[in-house]
């Protein structure tokens, strides 16, 4: 949801559709809602609703719409033009739109998520500091105002608040959030993927969706954390010094490699790449996902990663399931994953040995 022209169907176009955000410019003004169902990591349909942000459709959606449009929401994604000044009566418009909705859904999905992307900040100013100084300012207040809407004196979730343009990788960073969250097994995959980068002395290995090339999950320390919160093999493995952006970044450029692909009619099957500070691979490893692994031990090559790819991807098809058959002692062990291999007494040396043999 968002007002007219705050770019959501230009998202939904990036995101879902494959589209060249210099494409979306095309797009007319939603009417009502359009509905989409995505297929998401095979077996997932995430049902999207685009609602227009005219002035009449958003007054409908808190009045006569209200429960058709909030009940049943698991993620609301209120999307700001970040071109409007902060304190400009048309921001203070835009907020109580905002207040409405916000309380329309806590009160009729009081579980639901909310993510408020700052949108077009490519056109707020060229200096990044000012950029940053204007983004803070609308978070501060959007984080204030979504406390104070409460139903019912219930405690309120709080919001999670991203600058964004759909013109540079700041839109895949918003959305990886918001899918990270919805995504099955996220955990149970983070420790296999520690597993796996620990087992090939790499320092990185992070788990792409195949359409969307949004992160799925990665190893080691979480997506968002801070330098100082790295684990001990991330540290030794030169992780302190990484791009914080490189996640992010590397979707947005396989997509737009893909689409240059797709225009000289080649498909992309992968890609690896030596450099002087680290050697990385990336393939596809299940039919929905691509994994890429970073490795800056100089005696490793981009195919010696491939090749361990190729070998862990019978074991990572298991982990879109929602029951997990394999011998595997992390899937049994992780509570949020049920397990129904009959061999309890596999250790996790057996486990890998056979994997890697
Ligand atoms: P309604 O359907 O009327 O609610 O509007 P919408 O929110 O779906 O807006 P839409 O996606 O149609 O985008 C409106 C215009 O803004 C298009 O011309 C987009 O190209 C442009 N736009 C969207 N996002 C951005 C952005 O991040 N930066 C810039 N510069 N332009 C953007
Ligand atoms: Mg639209």
């Amino acid at each position: 949801m968002g007002k007219s022209g705050s770019g959501k169907s230009s998202m939904r176009g990036v995101i879902f559709s494959n589209q060249l955000a210099r494409d979306t410019h095309r797009l007319g003004a939603t009417i009502d809602v359009e509905h989409s169902n995505v297929r998401f990591l095979g077996s997932m349909v995430l049902n999207l609703w685009d609602c227009g942000g005219q002035e009449g459709f958003l007054n409908n959606y808190v009045s006569s719409q209200r429960t058709q449009i909030f009940t049943n929401v698991a993620i609301l994604i209120y999307v700001f033009d970040g071109t409007t000044p902060s304190g400009s009566a048309e921001w203070e418009k835009d907020i109580r739109y905002y207040e409405e909705c916000l309380s329309s859904l806590r009160e009729n999905s009081d579980d639901a998520n909310v993510w408020v992307l700052i949108n077009k900040m490519d056109l707020v100013s060229r200096d990044r500091a000012e950029r940053d100084r204007m983004f803070e300012e609308k978070r501060a207040e959007l984080e204030k105002r979504s406390n104070a809407v409460q139903v019912d004196g219930k405690e309120v979730k709080p919001i999670r608040c991203f600058a964004t343009s759909i013109y540079d990788e700041s839109l895949y960073k918003a959305w990886s959030s918001v899918i990270h969250t919805l995504v099955p097994n996220a955990s149970l995959m983070q420790s296999h993927l520690t597993h796996l980068c620990k087992m090939l002395s790499c320092t990185e290995a992070v788990l792409f969706e195949s359409q969307t090339f949004l992160v799925l999950a990665k190893s080691g320390s979480d997506l968002d954390c801070d330098e100082t919160e790295l684990e001990e093999y991330e540290r030794l493995g030169g992780a302190v010094g990484f791009n914080r952006k490189r996640f992010e970044k590397i979707s947005e450029i396989v997509k737009e490699f893909r689409h240059t692909c797709r225009r000289t009619m080649e498909p992309f099957v992968n890609w690896e790449m030596r450099l002087p500070q680290a050697c990385i691979a990336l393939d596809a490893l299940t039919p929905n996902t691509y994994l890429m692994l970073v490795s800056t031990e100089p005696w490793v090559e981009p195919h010696l990663l491939m090749l361990n790819i190729d070998q862990a991807r019978s074991h990572f098809d298991e982990l879109a399931k929602p029951v997990v058959k394999t011998r595997c002692p992390i899937c049994r062990e992780h509570e949020a994953c049920k397990y129904e291999g009959d061999d309890a007494k596999a250790s996790p040396q057996d486990f890998w040995q056979e994997v890697t043999a």
